[in-house]
């Protein structure tokens, strides 16, 4: 089972195929998701500091490509299938905004 670390936070195991955004989640970590993980709002954006994602999808890569001011280890981790150990930063987080995470992303 891959290993998720979030900075910050907690490591914990994840089974494979999950989409990180509903890890992130499931582990207690108040991740936003404000599209409800369709590529759109771009709030569920992680930066991945260690491990090697899945290469990213068009919708992610277009929807990215819109932004100018993020690091290039920028992704939307509602277009992650979690596949292998990856260490991230979550960077918006529902408790620092003080709105709601957004509806849940669909498995
Ligand atoms: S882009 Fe909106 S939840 Fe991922």
């Amino acid at each position: 089972m891959p290993t998720v670390t979030v900075q910050g936070e907690k490591a914990f195991e994840v089974d494979s195929g999950k989409k990180l955004v509903l890890a992130i989640e499931d582990a207690g970590i108040d991740i936003l998701h404000r599209c409800g993980g369709n590529a759109r709002c771009t709030t569920c954006r992680v930066q991945v500091l260690s491990g090697d994602p899945p290469a990213m999808g068009e919708a992610e890569q277009q929807r990215l490509a819109r932004e100018t001011d993020l690091e290039p280890n920028t992704r939307l981790s509602c277009q992650i299938r979690v596949a292998s150990d990856l260490e991230v930063r979550v960077l918006n987080r529902s408790h620092l905004l003080g709105i709601p995470p957004g509806p849940r992303p669909m498995d």
